[in-house]
């Protein structure tokens, strides 16, 4: 049920772990399975990013999408990093089970919620970054609150 890639990126995750002193460190979390995902990012003063780390307290499909979310974002530009949307991470990862779909938006907030802590640090605005939920589950949106 599973891509290759997906299992090669759940077994052999990459870039598991914290960056000291971050650009910007965002958090997000499923409010329906109660998985967890944190992202570092480490960005340079042209706005590149040259490290991204995560931690992932959830199911495979999240430990999967965030290791790919890292590897696509690293040596990309702020505005090229929003680009990484779920569908491209899911992509990337040869797709994903429609039940899954859900957690690879995880990653994208995850990312999102980084930049936007990056955003705020260095008190600047990104273009088309809004501040992501930290609750992300399918079909109650609109019962999400913000923390
Ligand atoms: Fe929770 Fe996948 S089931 S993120």
């Amino acid at each position: 049920m599973y891509s290759e890639k997906v299992m090669d990126h759940f077994q052999n995750p990459r870039n598991v772990g914290e960056i000291e002193n971050a650009s910007g460190v965002g958090t997000v979390g499923n409010a329906k399975c109660g998985d967890i995902m944190r992202m570092y990012l480490d960005i340079d003063d042209n706005g590149i990013i040259q490290e991204a780390r995560f931690k992932t307290f959830g199911c495979g499909a999240a430990v999967a999408t965030s290791s790919m979310a890292t590897e696509l974002v690293k040596g990309k530009t702020i505005q090229q990093a929003l680009e990484v949307t779920n569908k491209a991470v899911m992509e990337a990862l040869d797709g994903l089970p429609p039940v899954k779909v859900h957690c690879s938006l995880l990653a994208e907030e995850a990312i999102h919620a980084a930049l936007w802590d990056y955003a705020e640090k260095h008190g600047i605005k990104i273009e088309g970054l809004q501040k992501p939920k930290s609750d992300i589950h399918e079909g109650e949106e609109e019962e999400a609150e913000e923390y």
